[in-house]
Formats: C-alpha cells, structure tokens, sequence
C-alpha cells in the first residue's frame, strides 16, 4: 500500500526532538522525504540518520534570514523543490508580567513569530515559482487561544503564529497552497519536563506533580503524546486536505472548544 505523503518532500523545522521529530518520523512512514532542520545540527544529523536515505537533516536558526534561505536553497538543491512546510520550532518561557524582561520577549517574537512568517515567505516564493500545490503548518497552541496568568509572552507568540495562520491562508491559496495550523494542549516530553521543573521551584511541588495536575484536568484523562498529533499533522499534509485554508485545529484531548 502506498503512503498518503509518496514523493513529497517536508522540511519540519525543529525536528531534532519532540513533536517535530514525530512528525519526521510519521512522514516518512507516510512515504515521504524529511529535512530535519533544527539549530541543534548534532542532534538533527544523529535522528536523520536513524531515520534513514529518506531523512536529511539541515541547519537553520529560524531567527536569521540568512540561515534561513541557506537551508531552503540547500533542500531544494537537494530534492528540487518542498512541497510541505512545518513551522514547529519555538522556545517556551514563563514569568509573571512584573517580571518578564524585554530580551526575552524579543527572543520569543523572533523564534515563534518571525521565524514561522519569513519561513512561509522562503517556501512559499519557492513552491509559487515552481508551481507547486504546497502545504504549510504551522504549530499553534492551546495558549494561543487565550491568556495564562503566567506565560504571557509564549501566549502572544501562539496567538500571533493563529493570526499569521488565518492571512497566510488567504493570501496563499490563489496558488494552491494551503496554509493551516495545529494547537495541541500539553503534549509530554523535554519540553514539558522544563515546565514542570518551573512550576516546581514556583509553586513549591515535587517534580512530576505539575504534569499530573495537568495531565487528570484534560478531559481525555492525560497529557498527550507527540503520536497523538501525528494523524492530524499527516492528513494537513496530504492532499485530503486541499479544501481546508486558513484554520487552526484543536488536537488537545478536549481542553478546547473553537
Ligand atoms: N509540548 C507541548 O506541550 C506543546 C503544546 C502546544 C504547542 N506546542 C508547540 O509544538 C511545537 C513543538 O513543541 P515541542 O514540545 O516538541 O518543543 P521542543 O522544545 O521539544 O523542541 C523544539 C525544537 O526547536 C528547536 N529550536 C529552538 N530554537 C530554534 C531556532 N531558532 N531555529 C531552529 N530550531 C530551533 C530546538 O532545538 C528543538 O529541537 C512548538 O511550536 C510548541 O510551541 C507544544
């Protein structure tokens, strides 16, 4: 059986661990090629390998326009062309707002924000160019659907990456490119392993307690996994999804209704 992805070719940024390196993995069950593209190089070249001749891992700090035409040039003479973009790659900080420092808001623009924008605008020249029907996700967030008491700035960056989503969308799809975004709750892994170490020192509980008090106040029951996003990830993908423009979809086990 064929997969649903045969003979496309993703570059998912920040795929060297978590959700992005799920994905990796599922596309390339799916029968596609993946460019792992990360910052961490060791760790993308270490997964890429593992993953085999249909994994390639790329350099890119999504904050710099130079790194990213680099990268984009790089796979496209590599594969000739991308045809699905997953903007995943995003920092995570917490602080209460008397408290949040300038720097840190500027980081997080440039990571979750900018970096999504000008890597829609690098793939998108590319696949209008070579007329390619392309597919662009981008990794949203339950915190982007309203605010946290504590997490102020990851928030505006979600809500923003939603926004960019919704314009991108429209702009985009008189070329056939269907741009869409994901917005998981708490999925588990590295990442949430800081947030917990966080609120542990904040909130004065042992390690592991914040992820439990999460994890029994999603309806479902639990945190989610990475897996849990890849059937989604997959069908935005394909071209099962080529009516769909502009929309954010909830893959977060009931915490959210939009
Ligand atoms: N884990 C969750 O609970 C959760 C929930 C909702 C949304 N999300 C979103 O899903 C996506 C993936 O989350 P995750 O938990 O797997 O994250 P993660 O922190 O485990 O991985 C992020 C990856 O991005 C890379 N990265 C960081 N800065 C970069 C840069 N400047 N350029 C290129 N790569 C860079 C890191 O090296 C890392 O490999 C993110 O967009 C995140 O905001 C995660």
């Amino acid at each position: 059986m064929s997969g649903r992805l045969e003979n496309k070719t993703a570059l998912i940024t920040g795929a060297a661990r978590g959700i992005g390196l799920e994905f990796a993995k599922s596309y390339v069950r799916e029968g596609a090629r993946v460019c792992i593209a990360d910052i961490d190089i060791d760790r993308a070249r270490f997964e890429a390998e593992k993953l085999g001749e249909c994994a390639y891992a790329v350099h890119i700090d999504v904050r710099d326009q130079h790194s990213i035409d680099i990268a984009v040039d790089q796979v496209i003479s590599r594969f000739g062309q991308i045809d699905i973009l997953v903007n995943n790659a995003a920092l995570f900080s917490a602080a209460p707002i008397v408290e949040i420092e300038r720097s840190d808001f500027q980081t997080l623009f440039d990571v979750n924000v900018s970096g999504p924008l000008f890597m829609m605008q690098a793939v998108a020249k590319q696949m209008i160019e070579r007329n390619v029907k392309g597919k662009i996700i981008n990794m949203a967030s339950q915190a982007g659907r309203r605010g946290e008491p504590l997490v102020a700035v990851y928030c505006a960056t979600k809500a923003a990456v939603i926004s960019l989503t919704q314009s991108a969308g429209l702009n985009l799809i008189k070329h056939g490119i269907n741009v869409n975004a994901i917005a998981p709750g708490v999925v588990d892994g590295e990442h949430w392993d800081g947030v917990d170490a966080y609120f542990a020192k904040l909130e004065n509980k042992e390690p592991g307690q914040k992820k439990k008090e999460v994890g029994e106040n999603v309806p479902f029951g639990r945190m989610g996994t990475a897996k849990d996003l890849t059937g989604m990830a997959i069908f935005l993908a394909s071209e099962e999804a080529n009516y769909i423009v502009a929309q954010c979809y909830n893959v977060d086990g009931g915490q959210w209704m939009s």
